[in-house]
Formats: structure tokens, sequence, C-alpha cells
């Protein structure tokens, strides 16, 4: 998977389909040659020939002239771009070295190849169970003008066109050095004409999806809000201009991050593109003593010539894989009932129990107790940090053995990072929060961010969560997080080291994250941030699931959702049925069908037509969700500026899909055929909807049929199952009997 030529001093990391080629040049830079399909050999000479002819540049204040007649420091493809030399597109690092200077140039030293990958301390990242999928270069380079070395790491995954990258800076100088930009990965690719796929948003409005030429101005997509995803997502395609969703070269780039991140994104004058990604350099800043490091997060690279479908289906079997919690990654997940929307803050024991007899009566699997069970929370104005059971309000113990005797399982919500200025761990200890002294911090939600950058305070708030879920056998928890950080200020970190909060406050949480999902490896973990608003690989490396967003309106989902499955499996996108007036139930279900499956909303007050849909409609879910779960998922059609939304799943041994189709406005009948991707060509699959046997072949070229008339919000399920000859001869003798129209359609 990884071959270095001596001679040519170029490496090539490869899979069957994919490969990725740099080489060491003469002044010792890591030059990018080629990403892309796989490719058996690279001619250096072909692709660094466009470089101007001279150059010129101050190593170790001597000027220096290469005599190679192809190198240019001005446009070459780097791999870990310098800083304040000849080239201006944009750094991998930037040092304040021992004598304050800024320029930042490293060279190669030394590399090594090792089986398998090693796990980064501190940090998630992909978890590699068998050494033999993976195999890892190991760079050292060396700053020009001091003893700071920088580490480049690429893992390749023989299976997957996957390549992850991260980086390390150690400092070997005798006295502090100063940290100011450490990317996890550069792409520079060798021409332009690309376009980046992104999103963008806010509270319930949740990843909405931007796709903009990349021009010759630089463009970033970042967050600066310490961990909320919301305004942008650290997820975003490269594709080139003519790729669509089924064809053509796109590069996928996720980090496995929950802090402030960016990526920079650039045509240069030379029409070259450049990529790099990693933590934010706004406000980040990191001091570092004589042989210490400090690790950047991993960056996942996925690529596919098979449009943006193929680098969806690429992330998405290597996040089951590789980052998912291994005890849920592909298991089928309860369908649950949430208590926010039924009651909010206003519910009691008696309340609860009444819950748990309608749910489990519609064929529910999961009650969670959301928001308001502690301290003196019946609003969000205070006890955030008070992680004690209100016993006035709720008997936990016994709502949860109430839960478990009708074989249902049981949740509970915390928001474990927050502290209430309200709040008695506040009066006691309000050195644990996280807020610059002597101005008045913003109070989001009337609450305010703990300073998890101190380990007393990890050590505090976990030892209270773990009280409760040692004490109670609970099944499942929602992991909130309802505000950002903003005037940061942390007692322990001292404001000298300002530049460090952001980032020790992630690891922090991670810490916390960490010891939560070890201590209780089979509670269900779903994260949350007032909606989806830190939605990350990060994230997904503790919990399985993430609440895609708080708006549960039914046609604001269908952009939320499809936004979010081309970057996150579905098995893992938090998706709920609501009271919202607008559409059935059934329409409702159909969209979060697509995701983990569950309702928000009072089953007291449904009348017995809902019941009875919803009751079907949990037989359903029971039934194909593992389509869901494992599936491969193909979008078919973008809701962007368009009356429709499709997709579909396919199960791995291509004899089950799930097809869903949405219209937003009404329509009349018109020739509606959408093509099917990823069934076998050759299977006759039953159509439960059509009540049809149609062959694979006649899906995947011609489409599914939906030219009847639309009503305004229609969502449709087709659900396909293929046959086999016998099955299909009797469905054909009955249909001839009953004498039905062949082509009848729903
Ligand atoms: C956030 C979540 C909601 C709910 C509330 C409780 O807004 O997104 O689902 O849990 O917090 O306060």
């Amino acid at each position: 998977m990884i071959t270095f030529d001596t001679k040519r001093r170029l490496f090539h990391l490869y899979n069957a389909n994919f490969s990725y080629y740099f080489y060491i040049n003469k002044l010792n830079y890591l030059i990018h040659l080629y990403s892309g399909k796989y490719l058996q050999n690279v001619d250096i000479e072909r692709l660094t020939e466009r470089y101007a002819e001279r150059y010129a540049y101050l190593d170790n204040n001597k000027e220096v002239c290469d005599e190679s007649y192809y190198f240019s420091l001005q446009g070459a493809n780097f791999e870990c771009a310098t800083f304040n030399t000849a080239d201006k597109r944009g750094s991998f690092a930037i040092i304040k070295n021992v004598d304050s200077s800024l320029l930042t140039d490293f060279r190669y030293v030394s590399h090594k190849i090792i089986q398998g990958k090693e796990p980064i301390k501190y940090l998630p990242h992909a978890k590699i169970q068998n050494c033999k999928e993976v195999e890892t270069l190991e760079i050292t380079l060396k700053d020009v003008r001091s003893e700071v070395y920088l580490i480049l790491y690429y893992s390749i995954f023989n299976n997957l066109n996957i390549l992850i990258r991260n980086s390390k800076i150690i400092n070997k100088e005798k006295q502090d050095i100063t940290l100011l930009k450490l990317a996890s990965t550069e792409l520079d690719l060798i021409y332009g004409d690309y376009e980046l796929i992104s999103t963008y948003g806010t509270w319930s409005k949740d990843r909405q999806l931007e796709v903009s030429k990349i021009s010759h101005s630089k463009q970033i997509i970042s967050d600066n809000h310490g961990g909320r995803g919301f305004y942008h997502n650290p997820a975003i395609i490269i594709k080139e201009k003519d790729t669509n969703l089924f064809n053509g070269n796109a590069y996928g780039f996720e980090l496995i991050y929950s802090g402030n991140f960016s990526f920079e994104v650039s045509a240069d004058e030379f029409n070259q593109t450049r990529v790099i990604a990693g933590i934010n350099e706004e406000n980040f800043s990191f001091t570092l003593r004589y042989n210490q490091c400090f690790n950047s997060p991993e960056c996942v690279l996925a690529f596919s010539d098979k449009g943006i479908n193929g680098v969806t289906n690429v992330l998405h079997d290597f996040i089951r894989q590789y980052i998912l919690p291994k005890t849920f990654a592909f298991k089928e997940r309860p369908i649950l009932i949430n208590s926010w929307e039924a009651y909010y803050f206003d519910f009691d024991t008696e309340k609860i129990i009444k819950l748990i007899d309608e749910a489990n009566s519609l064929g529910i699997e999961m009650v969670v107790l959301d928001d308001g069970w502690f301290g003196n929370r019946d609003s969000d104005s205070s006890s955030l940090g008070d992680w004690q059971i209100n016993k006035d309000k709720i008997d936990l113990e016994k709502v949860i053995t109430y839960a478990h005797e009708k074989n249902m399982k049981f949740g509970l919500w915390v928001e474990p990072e927050m502290i209430s200025p309200n709040s008695k761990l506040f009066s006691e200890h309000p050195e644990f929060a996280l807020y610059k002294r002597n101005i008045k911090p913003t109070l989001f939600r009337h609450q305010l961010v703990l300073d998890l950058t101190n380990p007393k305070v990890v050590d505090y708030i976990y030892s209270e969560i773990k009280e409760i879920f040692k004490k109670y056998p609970i099944d499942y928890c929602k992991w909130d997080f309802n505000r950002y950080l903003s005037e940061i200020g942390s007692l322990y970190v001292g404001e000298n080291n300002e530049g460090e909060i952001y980032h020790r406050f992630i690891l922090g949480t991670y810490d916390l994250l960490n010891r939560f999902i070890t201590d209780f490896p089979n509670v269900l973990l779903e994260t949350c941030a007032s909606g989806g608003g830190r939605f990350d690989l990060g994230m997904l490396y503790y919990s399985s699931q993430i609440w895609a967003s708080d708006e549960t309106d039914p046609t604001a989902r269908v952009d939320i959702q499809y936004s979010t499955n081309i970057f996150y499996p579905l098995s893992c996108i938090g998706a709920h049925v609501s009271a919202r007036p607008f559409l059935t139930y059934q329409d409702k279900a159909i969209i979060a069908a697509f995701g983990t499956f569950g309702y928000e909303l009072d089953p007291i007050k449904l009348s017995e037509e809902d019941k009875n849909q919803i009751i079907g409609i949990n037989k359903l879910i029971k039934e194909w969700h593992h389509v869901v779960t494992e599936g491969d998922y193909y979008a078919l059609k973008s809701p962007v500026n368009s009356n429709y939304a499709a997709w579909m799943t396919v199960s791995k041994n291509k004899k089950e899909a799930l097809v869903f189709h949405f219209n937003f406005r009404r329509e009349p009948t018109y020739s509606r055929y959408i093509k099917l991707y990823g069934l076998d060509p050759d299977l006759y699959y039953f159509n439960s909807l059509t009540n049809t046997i149609i062959k694979g072949d006649f899906y995947m070229n011609v489409g599914l049929n939906i030219s009847a008339p639309l009503d305004e919000g229609k969502a449709m399920l087709f659900v396909l199952k293929a046959v086999n000859s016998l099955e299909k001869t009797i469905y054909e003798k009955i249909k001839m009997k009953n004498n039905e129209k062949r082509d009848k359609i729903f």
C-alpha cells in the first residue's frame, strides 16, 4: 500500500482504486504530484515542468538558487506549505521561534513505513483493529532555522479509498516556542475548475447545503464558537466542475475534531487548487516547552471517481467501521419517545408512567426523560451542574423499573459541560466557570460553560454524572451542549495562555466522554447541541448517534437530512416524528425512517386513527430499518432549488432497498421516473407500494415510475425486496387470476 522509490525519492500510497503520489525534491521539500484514481506510475518531470524557471530563496541567510530548472516555491504543490517564504498561498504550520521570528519552513529528514496506525493520545481517531487493513507513512521534517520538528502521518486503507492525515510538532529547542498554527492535512491539486460543497446553518436550520465555485480568492469554511458546528460543519467535498451525484472525481474531507476548525480553499494565480484543513488558527496559540509536542486532529480524505454518492459511500463505510463505537455501529437502535416536545419541564412521575404505558402500547421501545429532572430545574434558568435528582418531581427508580418491567428501555438527558449561574455548584465553585473575569459574560440560555481545561473540574463533574448512571440501570443517554463559548477566560489556564483555551476545552470534553463510554460501554449515547449544533466525527467517536436538529417540521427536515446524509451514515442521524400539524404521521415517519427513529410528542393526545398509523409504522420500521443502518446510501434528487427530494438505501447483498421520494408542492400527473442505483440488474424486486415485480436493470435504466398526481408535501416510501423465480411465478399467477392491471401504480 505504500512504496518508496529511493532513486526518484517518490512515495506512492495506494490501493486498488486510489493513488496518492508525492516526492522529495532537491531542496528536501515534499512535493505533491497526484491524488485520484489508481495510477501505476507518475512522471515527475511531466508533473513539475509547468513551474516557473527560476527559484530564489533565503536559506539560512544565504541566497540559494536551485539549479534544477523545474522548481519554483511560488507555484509548488506542497504536502506542508511554508510560512513567510516566497509561497504566499496559505501555510501548514506557523511557529513563533525562540527569537520571535515567524518564518516556518520544514524540510524532509527521514521516514518510516509501519503496518497499522497508532492511535493519537487524547484525541478521537480512526480505530484500527486489524493492522493489515492499514499502512502508515511517518515522515520527519525539520525547520530550516530551528530545532523544531514536524512529523506528518499518512494512513492508507486497503479496502476503502481513505487516506487519513495528521501531524505533530516537537520542540527540541532548549527554550519555549509558540505554535500559532498546525494543520492536519493539505491537498495541492494541480489544476483549478473545482467546486466546493459545504454546509452552513443555525439553530433549527442545521446543515444547509451550499455549492460554490472555488474562486481565485481564498474561501474559509470555519468555526470559532468552540465546538458548535451549526454555522459551518467540519466536512466538505471538493469536486470537479462536471462531477454530479453519480459520475466524476470528488474528494471528501472530514476532520475528526469538535473544536474550532478551518478549511482554507483557494485556486492560486496559476489556477492550482489548495486545501488546508485543521484547527482554526484564529484565537489559537500553544506554548511548547523543550521536548513537548502538539498533535493535530486527524483529517479524513475520501476519494471517488463515482461522483458525490461515491464519496458518500466511502465515508459512510469508513465511519461505521472505524469511527462509531463498536457496540452500536451496526446495531438496530430502539424506537424511542422523548419527553421534551411532549412536556418540556412540566412533568412528574405519574406523567412519565403514563407516557411509558402509551408508548408501550404503540410498539415504542424506549422512553427518554429529557431536561428538568434535577436540581430546581423547572425552566432553563437554573440548576445546570446540580446533578441531583429532584425527588419532589420524579421518582427515577420507579419510572426506570416500570419501563424495564414493560420490557422497554429507559434513557436520560444530561448537559455535563455547563453550569448555571443560578445553581448550587456556581455558588460553591464560581471558579469552575469558563469566562473572562471583570466583564459581564454573555449568558446564552442563562448558562455558562464549565472550565473543562481544568482536570479538577472534569473530575468533579464526571463523578456527579457517574453517580447517577452507576446507581440507576439507564440504557441511553442524551448528552446536550446548549451554548457556545464566548468571552473565554480560564482561571486555570491563565490570561497569558488564553490561546490554548479553545483546544484545551475540547480535550476536557473528550476526557469526560471517554470516561463515560469506558465506564458505561453499553449505554447508547446520543450527543446533541441545541439540535445538531455539534455534528462531527469527533463526537461520533464517542456517541453512536447525534440529534440532527430541533427543527421537527418534516419539510424542513428533508433539507437537513439530505445534506447531513452526504457526510454521515444514516444510522447516526437522530430523526424523530413530532406532533407538528403539517403532514400525516405516515408522511412524517417516512422522512424520519431514514435516521435513528423516534417520536417527540405526547401519545396521550393522539387520535385512535393516528395511534393505529403509528403502530403500523413501528412494525414497518422494525422490519426494514436494518437497510437504513447497514445499507449503501444514494442521493437521487437534491431538494436544493427543487420541488422534489429523493434518496435510497440498498442492503449490502442488494436484495433489499428502501426508496424515499418527497415533493414540496402539489403537482398534477407528469411524466416522472427516478433512476435507481446500487440494485442487482439481474434480480427481480417486489415493490410493496406499487404491488409490482420489476427487474433491477429496468429500475436502474428506465427508473421508478412516479408519474401520478402529487399532493402537497407527499412522502413516499417504496420497499423493494428481491424475489426468487418461484415467488415471481406464484405472484404472476395470482395477479393474472385477479386480472389486475400490470402497471398499476400506487
Ligand atoms: C436542546 C435540545 C432539545 C432538548 C432541550 C432541553 O435544545 O436540542 O432536544 O433536549 O435542549 O433543554
